[in-house]
Parts: C-alpha cells; structure tokens; sequence
C-alpha cells in the first residue's frame, strides 16, 4: 500500500516536471485558443483561416506584432507568434477534394 502511494507520487511528480519543462509552443493549439473562434468561426469580417495561409509568414508575424491583430495576440512571445505564423502557412489550410 505505502508502495503503491510513494509510486504514484513519483509519477505525478516525474509527469509535472515534463509539462513544465517544455512550453508549449504549439502553434496550432494557440490558434485554436487565441483565433480560430474568429478566423474560424466566420465572424463577420475575419478573413478565413485559408486565406489567412496564403499569406506570407512575415505578413502575419507584422499583422501580429504591429498591425491590425495585435490586441488579438497581446501577451504571445515572439516565439509564439512565430509558431501560429508558422502552423497557418505550413498546412493545407482545407482538405484537398478530388
Ligand atoms: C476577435 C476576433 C479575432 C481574433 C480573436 C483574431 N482575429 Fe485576426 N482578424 C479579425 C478581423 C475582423 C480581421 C480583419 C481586420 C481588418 O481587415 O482590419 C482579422 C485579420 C487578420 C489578419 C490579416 C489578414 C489580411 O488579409 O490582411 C491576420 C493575418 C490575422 N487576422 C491573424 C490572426 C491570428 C493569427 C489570430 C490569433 C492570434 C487572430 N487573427 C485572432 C478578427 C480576429
């Protein structure tokens, strides 16, 4: 029993030192978090996500750091906003129908 109590222990310590130790800088999941209820959502007046992926990754970056999406992505790092930048023009933005 106090085996099995100081085992669980050691997982859950050994599982939030994981987490802790790489950031997630996944660029999808700050998509889905920060953008896709509009750029997904077709919120009046948000270009889609596809049209969004077929601009240059520099243009979002800018869009993001200094132009029209910048209170959108308030408090992303620079390495975050890379990582959207970079998810959004890296995918298929649709599935390919034939
Ligand atoms: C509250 C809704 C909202 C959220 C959240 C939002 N956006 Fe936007 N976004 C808009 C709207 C509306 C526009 C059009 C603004 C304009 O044309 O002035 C826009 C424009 C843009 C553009 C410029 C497109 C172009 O053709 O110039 C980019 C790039 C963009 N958003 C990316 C993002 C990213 C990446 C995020 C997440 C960090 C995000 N947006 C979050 C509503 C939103």
């Amino acid at each position: 029993m106090r085996l099995a109590a100081a085992c669980g222990l050691g997982l859950a310590v050994a599982a939030g030192a994981a987490a802790h130790a790489q950031t997630p800088v996944s660029g999808e999941q700050l998509y889905r978090q920060r953008c896709a209820a509009c750029h997904d959502g077709g919120l009046a007046g948000a270009p889609g996500r596809d049209h969004i992926a077929r601009k240059p990754q520099a243009y979002i970056v800018h869009t993001l750091t200094d132009g029209a999406m910048k209170p959108q992505a308030a408090g992303l790092n620079p390495e975050q906003v890379a990582a959207v930048a970079r998810w959004l023009t890296t995918r298929p933005a649709a599935p390919v129908r034939r």
